[in-house]
């Protein structure tokens, strides 16, 4: 299935999740998540780090972060810092214990917060696997990552930025093309009401 029609889905799946979750369940979120958890494969993963060129120095967040495989992949192979903020206690819970099982809680931080609360000043590498709405929601903070920062999305452009460029790759775990969309700082602004060119 298209991650599209997956992410979408997911949607409708948390609205109802909190509908029925919401009465007294202990671990509700504050604020439902914007979009359900669906999972970017290992293999997928590496290569992003890869082609965004992660380096010991960096700062590595997800926006959305699940169980933590991003920063804790970051914080495994290359030695450098994660962040990773969640909404989703579940996931947030599985994210700190697979840093633990990792052992690289000393350079992983998985923050129970909403996205869009995000200080970006410090970050240098950003990655995104989100519907396209949320990812242009993100743009007021993206703007303040710090020049050189990368940015990366998986799936999914940011409408009203023109990517430095896209690449595809095929997962060898779920045999599937992924795109991935790199932009750097500083941003490249799209026309308005304009989709960057494919
Ligand atoms: C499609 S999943 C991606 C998970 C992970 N980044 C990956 O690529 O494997 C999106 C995640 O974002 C989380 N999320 C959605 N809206 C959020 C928000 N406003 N603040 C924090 N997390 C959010 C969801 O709970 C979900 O785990």
């Amino acid at each position: 299935m298209k991650a599209f029609a997956v992410l979408a889905g997911c949607v409708v799946m948390t609205a109802a999740t909190m509908v029925t979750g919401a009465d007294n369940a202990p671990t509700a979120p504050k604020k439902k998540p914007d979009v359900g958890y669906y999972a970017t494969t290992q293999d997928v993963v590496e290569e992003i780090l890869k082609q965004a060129k992660v380096t010991k120095n960096d700062t590595v967040i997800d926006l959305g972060c699940g169980d933590g495989r991003f920063p804790i992949t970051a914080a495994k192979i290359y030695g450098c810092k994660g962040i990773g903020y969640e909404l989703d206690p579940e996931w947030v819970a599985k994210a700190k214990a697979r840093a633990q099982t990792e052992k690289v809680t000393d350079l992983v931080d998985i923050r129970a917060e909403d996205i869009f609360t995000a200080d970006l000043r410090k970050v240098t590498v950003v990655c995104l696997f989100l519907l396209p709405e949320l990812n242009t929601r993100l743009i007021p903070q993206l703007e303040k990552l710090p020049e050189g920062a990368r940015i990366v999305t998986h799936e999914f452009d940011i409408p009203g930025l023109i990517p430095d460029r896209k690449t595809e790759y095929i997962s060898r775990q779920d045999e599937s093309e992924h795109l991935l969309y790199f932009y750097s700082v500083p941003l490249k602004r799209a026309p308005v009401g304009k989709r960057a060119p494919e």
